[in-house]
């Protein structure tokens, strides 16, 4: 049966972060968030990372957890980019359940009654995670687990672009980039949700327009991109992702590359790839203004250098290059690649990666 997943409420434009702020008890953010919470400081808890790339590794969930369990909240905010958001969210569950993160990754999330309010405030404009039924954990081998359940939502998710007026320009580039991957992946995915297919159409278009002068610092553009976060994330968390994302989630934290960087420089190659198999990026291509798909590859191509990401996998060397058999094999059997729009064989990944790497498509458009 179609369903389409939200947080019981939305609240969205300036200065609404402070109000949420004002209803819980506790709130996990991270140290260089913690100084701007002003008269709310007392209540903060600091999540602390140890992973390069930022995305939560397994001990520091489980540090949050007890750091939790001793002060009994009954209402949280998570405030911060996703690492924070998802790690209070698989902390939470942690603390009602007797489950460890492994079996999470083999049985899933349980149901759980009588957990904390979960407030979801965004600090950077590219996870979604404050709207979406998916965190991310990398485990004690480097491999990212995208978890999903319906558990895993917000019971209400804040919106306020006066948080990511001060990004910097590279985090703007990769987070931005990481939204638009989303909403086309949505978009494009073999799960047809009219609802979701239409937020995420729409997050294209707004990333589209706005990504560009975002990085560049425009207020206006950098607001805009934080809806286009948010409606990406209505898009993936109802039709999911595909293969841009099964891979990204192989390689970034073994290569400590930041997540919405990897999948910017995949996403051309893979758009090549699957537009054998739907015509649904013609209907992309329609929202950015442009004629068709091969169009969408150029447009991506010169956005990427324009924000300064690399054109192709090489930068990543020859560990990766030998590696590309093991990540293809195990590419192939991630869920993510059920709902991508083109079966992919592991011969066919392997293709595309070594393509990614040698910059084949970016000279033959
Ligand atoms: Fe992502």
């Amino acid at each position: 049966m179609p369903r389409f997943y939200t947080p019981g409420r939305i609240i969205f434009g300036y200065n609404t972060f402070k109000d949420a702020l004002e209803d819980c008890d506790t709130i996990v953010t991270s140290s260089s968030i913690k100084e701007k919470l002003e008269v709310y400081k007392d209540k903060a808890i600091e999540f602390k990372r140890s992973s390069k790339t930022g995305e939560p590794l397994e001990d520091d969930i489980y540090n949050l957890r007890d750091i939790l369990v001793d002060s009994n909240p009954k209402c949280i905010a998570a405030v911060g980019g996703g690492s924070v958001i998802d790690a209070t969210k698989l902390a939470i569950i942690l603390m009602h359940s007797n489950l460890s993160l492994e079996d999470f990754y083999t049985k899933g999330i349980p149901r759980i009654e009588n957990k904390p309010y979960l407030i979801g405030i965004e600090t950077t404009a590219g996870t979604g995670t404050g709207v979406s039924a998916a965190a991310v954990v990398i485990d004690k081998d480097g491999i990212k687990h995208g978890l999903v359940s319906e558990t895993l939502i917000c019971d209400k998710a804040v919106y306020d672009p006066s948080l990511v007026i001060s990004m910097s320009r590279e985090v703007t580039a990769y987070s931005g980039m990481d939204a638009l991957t989303h909403a086309i992946e949505a978009y494009t995915s073999t799960i047809d949700n009219l609802p979701a297919d239409t937020m995420a159409l729409k997050a294209i278009e707004l990333a589209g327009k706005n990504i560009l002068d975002a990085v560049n610092g425009d207020e206006k553009s950098r607001e805009m991109m934080h809806y286009a976060n948010m409606m990406a994330a209505f898009g993936f968390a109802n039709s999911r992702l595909g293969m841009c994302h099964a891979l990204s989630h192989k390689i970034g934290g073994r290569f400590n590359i930041p997540h919405g960087k990897i999948n910017a420089i995949l996403l051309p190659y893979i758009i090549y790839f699957n537009s054998k198999d739907t015509d649904r990026y013609n209907d992309i291509a329609s929202v950015l203004g442009l004629k068709d798909v091969k169009d969408i590859i150029k447009w991506l191509i010169k956005l990427n250098e324009e924000i300064g990401i690399p054109l192709s996998l090489s930068i990543l060397g020859d560990e990766f290059y030998e590696m590309i058999p093991q990540i293809a094999m195990e590419t192939e059997k991630d869920a993510l690649m059920k709902t991508n729009p083109r079966k992919a064989e592991k011969e066919d990944i392997e293709k595309l990666l070594r393509e990614a790497y040698e910059r084949e498509l970016i000279t033959s458009t």
